[in-house]
């Protein structure tokens, strides 16, 4: 059975991942704020390299932008070269860590497990999580999507604190979908996913609370096929990449797929 979603915001933002100087970033957001882009009552987000994100704080943003980081360690301080805290994070005013992107997962090495105690130490730092999952085309060719979906939201989302959930999001990001030469995912491929996404969240939190988490979806979006993706009835939301990177395409897709989101639910 598929769940009307309540009534609730858009969400639009973009993985930079290795890519963009701190000048770079601020070009891009100030190209967004000459294109006025607060203009839209929608939630808008980037995710740069550390190294743009303190200088980034004081830099003018439009009012609806949110800075994301890429990755961060659980423990608040410690003998852990190479890594930042949500601590750290937070201290610079960073508003959302992203965790379990598919390039950690896969090119690091990066388990449910560990994302679990990054999960619970993002909450205790009051950050916002956006928590990504994703089955890889070989798991999807065995047919077990949903099993890897819920020990993904099982394993990443145990014990994460129930007054923590409006700070939530859950992108789904096919690994099979995501980057240059991979394979675009369809609606109807991406529907059974996002139920079961939803379907795990109600099973860790209750339905009431699932519902209001948003759920996103990533994967080679672009102008053309953003959307086929929002008319699910409980995607939340889109994230993108290489489509985003340009502050114009950034714009073009957001429009897009926002003004789709919006046909789909009865607005204008
Ligand atoms: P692409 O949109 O370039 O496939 O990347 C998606 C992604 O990895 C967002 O995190």
């Amino acid at each position: 059975m598929t769940v009307e979603a309540p009534a609730r915001h858009f969400y639009f933002g973009s993985n930079f991942k290795m890519h963009k100087t701190l000048a770079e970033d601020r070009a891009f957001i100030q190209t967004l704020l000459d294109l006025n882009a607060s203009q839209f009552d929608l939630q808008l987000f980037i995710i740069p390299a550390f190294t743009s994100l303190g200088g980034l704080q004081d830099t003018p943003r439009p009012r609806n932008l949110w800075i994301g980081a890429q990755n961060m360690h659980w423990a608040n301080s410690g003998a852990f070269t190479g890594e930042i805290s949500a601590l750290m994070l937070r201290s610079i005013g960073v508003d959302l860590i992203m965790l379990g992107h598919a390039e950690r997962r896969h090119n690091f090495g990066e388990t449910d497990i560990e994302l679990n105690k990054k999960a619970i130490s993002a909450a205790a730092s009051q950050l916002r999580v956006l928590l990504c999952v994703g089955e890889t085309a070989e798991q999807r060719r065995y047919g077990v999507t949903d099993e890897v979906l819920a020990m993904q939201l099982k394993i990443a989302l145990s014990g994460y604190p129930a007054d923590c959930l409006e700070r939530l999001m859950v992108a789904y990001e096919p690994v099979w979908a995501i980057g240059a030469g991979s394979q675009e995912a369809l609606p109807e491929d991406i529907a059974p996913s996002i139920d079961q996404i939803r379907h795990t969240l109600e099973t860790l939190f209750g339905q009431d609370r699932a519902l209001h988490i948003p759920v996103l979806y990533g994967g080679s979006v672009n102008r053309d096929n953003c959307g086929g993706y929002v008319q699910h009835a409980t995607v939340d939301g889109l994230f993108v990449g290489r489509a985003a990177w340009q502050p114009e395409g950034f714009m073009e897709v957001m429009q897009t797929g926002y003004n789709a989101w919006k046909r789909k639910r009865g607005g204008n």
